[in-house]
């Protein structure tokens, strides 16, 4: 997907030697506007997602699926979970811009913890109804990092309402969690922290795949400052 005026520069240079920035900087911008993305996840494709582990192609390979067979009538979710730092907001941001470039369908894009702080904000205003509607009825809706914080009962039930609004009425949602979704095992579960009646919900939206592999934040290949701690490119 790279811009063929000024291939992927961002820049074009003028017969008289000036420099313009491209168009397509612009409509870059615009994309990761118009869907809520967070600066720091303006530059994330799913084609720049290197999967490295047999757990990240196959979730790089299930994200590609979702975002090819996307219908926006079907309800089909999908749920990424796994450590922090392998590249699950990565993979729900990328899905989010192929599914708007593709198919022209406009989904938004929330960190759960800001989507909650805001509503409280608004509820205290009274001015809960738009804003809650446009959560409730967007075609695709991306949860990011559902559950990091234990919720308050007020938080729970508005998170609940949502995800089993969008259940029954067949509403897209992407979500991503650190935590298993139950289980056997030790450490916190998502069930934990939601209800556990919205967990099987979420089982029910559509596939739920395990994204293993290295932090990424932490690992050599996207360090960003040299030992001298100068800020490398
Ligand atoms: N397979 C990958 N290929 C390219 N970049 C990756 C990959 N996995 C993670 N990253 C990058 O590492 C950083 C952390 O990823 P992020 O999606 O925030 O992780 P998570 O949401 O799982 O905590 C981001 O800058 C992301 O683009
Ligand atoms: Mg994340």
């Amino acid at each position: 997907m790279v811009c063929e005026r000024c291939k992927g520069t961002g820049f074009l240079t003028r017969e008289d030697g000036k420099v313009d920035l491209c168009d397509c900087r612009f409509s870059e911008e615009d994309v990761n506007r118009v869907l809520g993305i967070p600066k720091r996840f303006w530059d994330k494709e799913l084609e720049n997602y290197i999967p490295e582990t047999d757990e990240e192609k196959n979730a790089l390979f299930q994200a590609k699926a979702f975002a090819e067979t996307f219908g926006e009538e079907e309800g089909e979710g999908i749920t990424f979970w796994g450590p922090p730092g392998v590249g699950k907001t990565h993979l729900a941001v990328g899905i989010l811009k192929k599914v708007y470039r593709e198919k022209g369908v406009r989904g938004f894009f929330f960190d759960t913890k800001d989507l909650i702080y805001r509503l409280k904000l608004l509820m205290e205003e009274g001015r809960t109804t738009r804003a809650i509607r446009k959560i409730l009825d967007a075609p695709l809706l991306v949860l990011d990092d559902l559950g990091s914080e234990r919720l308050s009962d007020w938080q729970r039930e508005i998170i609940s309402y949502i995800i089993s609004y969008r259940y029954n009425n067949l509403k897209s949602t992407i979500i991503t969690t650190n935590f298993p979704l139950e289980g056997e095992k030790k450490g916190v579960k998502l069930s934990e922290r939601i209800d556990p009646g919205t967990v099987s919900r979420i089982y029910e939206m559509g596939r739920v795949i395990y994204v293993g592999g290295k932090d990424r934040r932490r690992s050599g290949g996207l360090k960003l400052w040299d030992e001298r701690g100068r800020k490398g490119s």
